[in-house]
């Protein structure tokens, strides 16, 4: 049965003693629930990974990281690798963030080859996509969230898929506010797992959890993990609050 995750991406926010401090909150919240299939995952920036894996240990918080560099080591000034994320112990990445996408110039092509080195290096990978309101309007959304998924990550072969967790994320709910309906996320979720099923068959495409991603909170929460091919969130600002993030989780 397919995992059910709550992933909260710090994105570049909280230095090292706001960083401690809200994995510790997040490690006595979890400890008293039944957290039955579900994982519960937080991304702090690089520098605060270690001081959180430790902060988290013994718990069931998982640290992972929001980017890695596709090479394994070299001369490539301010990156990191995947083995340096390995060796602090990580397990997770996120790749293919919009933001990464939009600011760091990171394609699709980029980003396949960003796929592999982590699953060379033994990380699961949390690939993220999405569209942009321009495509949404004119009607274009499952062109490119098709197109991201085929040239980002439909190279692997089907056994490299239970180490990926799917992330939609719609450019234009992020940090918005303004959160895809519940439907309309069921519908692109409904897109995406048959997408999976076409490629590599019914199994993988039932085995693979698609989280949700822009402006979910507590409020809605509920409503939209309610709907039966999203398996959970990638929460931003709400996830820099720990009742925010937990009331999140509770809902799941
Ligand atoms: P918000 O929850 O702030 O919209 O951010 C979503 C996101 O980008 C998570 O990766």
């Amino acid at each position: 049965m397919r995992s059910k995750i709550v992933a909260g991406n710090w994105k570049m926010n909280n230095d090292l003693a706001a960083s401690k401090a809200l994995v510790g909150e997040l490690v006595s919240e979890v400890s008293g629930l039944s957290l039955d299939n579900t994982r519960v995952i937080v991304a702090p920036t690089f520098v605060n990974l270690e001081s959180s894996v430790a902060a988290a240990e013994g718990s069931a918080i998982e640290v992972v990281a929001q980017n890695m560099h596709q090479a394994d080591s070299g001369a490539y000034t301010g990156e990191i690798s995947g083995s340096m994320l390995t060796s602090l112990g990580l397990k997770s990445v996120i790749l293919g963030h919009s933001e990464r996408r939009a600011y760091f110039g990171e394609d699709d092509a980029l980003l396949a080859s960003k796929v592999d080195a982590a699953l060379k290096n033994n990380l699961e990978v949390i690939f993220c996509f999405g569209e942009e309101l321009e495509d949404r309007k004119s009607e274009n959304h499952f062109n490119i969230v098709g197109g991201q998924l085929k040239n980002g990550i439909f190279h692997l072969d089907a056994a490299a898929w239970k180490n990926v967790v799917l992330a939609y994320e719609p450019v234009w709910a992020i940090g918005t506010g303004e959160t895809a309906s519940a439907d309309q996320a069921q519908e692109m979720h409904a897109f995406i797992r048959n997408l999976v099923s076409e490629t590599y068959g019914a199994e993988v495409a039932d085995e693979v959890s698609i989280l949700y991603g822009g402006s979910v909170k507590p409020e809605n929460a509920t409503e939209i993990f309610s709907k039966p091919d999203v398996d959970g969130g990638l929460i931003g600002g709400a996830a820099l609050n720990a009742s925010d993030f937990m009331g999140i989780v509770t809902a799941i």
